[in-house]
């Protein structure tokens, strides 16, 4: 997918999954696809500090840090701990409206203070989550949730075919 050539500013969410669809169709390696939608993600939300992935790894089942856009972030998350922990956990998006205010809110970025996770489910287990972060209290509404839920059904579809560096 040639992504510079289409590329433009104030993406919609639509733009947003066409791009996806086309980073998901275009390769199969799993780091080179996770690693441009958390670029995209980055380019295309306002007011955020922070987008990546967490991986679950099956030995340990913690949530171990994957691609990101953002400052370099705690690398691995044992459920129930944080927001993230929560989510896989209870197997649902988590929107949190101030990160100050959640117990065992794991605090990589001082900044933050609001954030969703999305768990992206393949084959009925949460194999990643979508994290993302913001410096503004109440930063994710209703679109952002419905857009990153939409992202998760797309790279939950595209991962029984994505590959590692084989
Ligand atoms: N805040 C998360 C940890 C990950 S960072 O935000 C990148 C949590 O509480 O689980």
């Amino acid at each position: 997918m040639e992504i510079e050539n289409s590329w433009k500013e104030d993406l919609t969410s639509e733009d947003v999954l066409q791009f996806a669809d086309g980073i998901l169709s275009g390769e199969s390696n799993c780091i080179a696809n996770l690693s441009n939608l958390a670029a995209l993600l980055g380019q295309a939300l306002t007011g955020i500090n922070w987008v990546g992935f967490y991986l679950r790894e099956d030995s340990t089942q913690d949530l171990v840090l994957g691609p990101f856009a953002g400052r370099p972030a705690c690398t691995r998350i044992t459920p129930p701990k944080g927001v993230i922990g929560q989510a896989v956990q209870m197997a649902t998006t988590l929107v949190v409206d101030n990160v100050l205010d959640f117990p065992g809110h794991i605090a990589c970025d001082a900044e933050s203070r609001s954030e969703i996770v999305v768990p992206v489910i393949v084959k009925r287990k949460i194999t990643l989550v979508i994290d993302v972060d913001s410096p503004e209290y109440g930063r994710f509404g209703s679109h952002d949730q419905m857009l990153l839920e939409m992202l998760a059904d797309k790279i939950a579809q595209a991962w029984p075919s994505m590959t590692w560096y084989q």
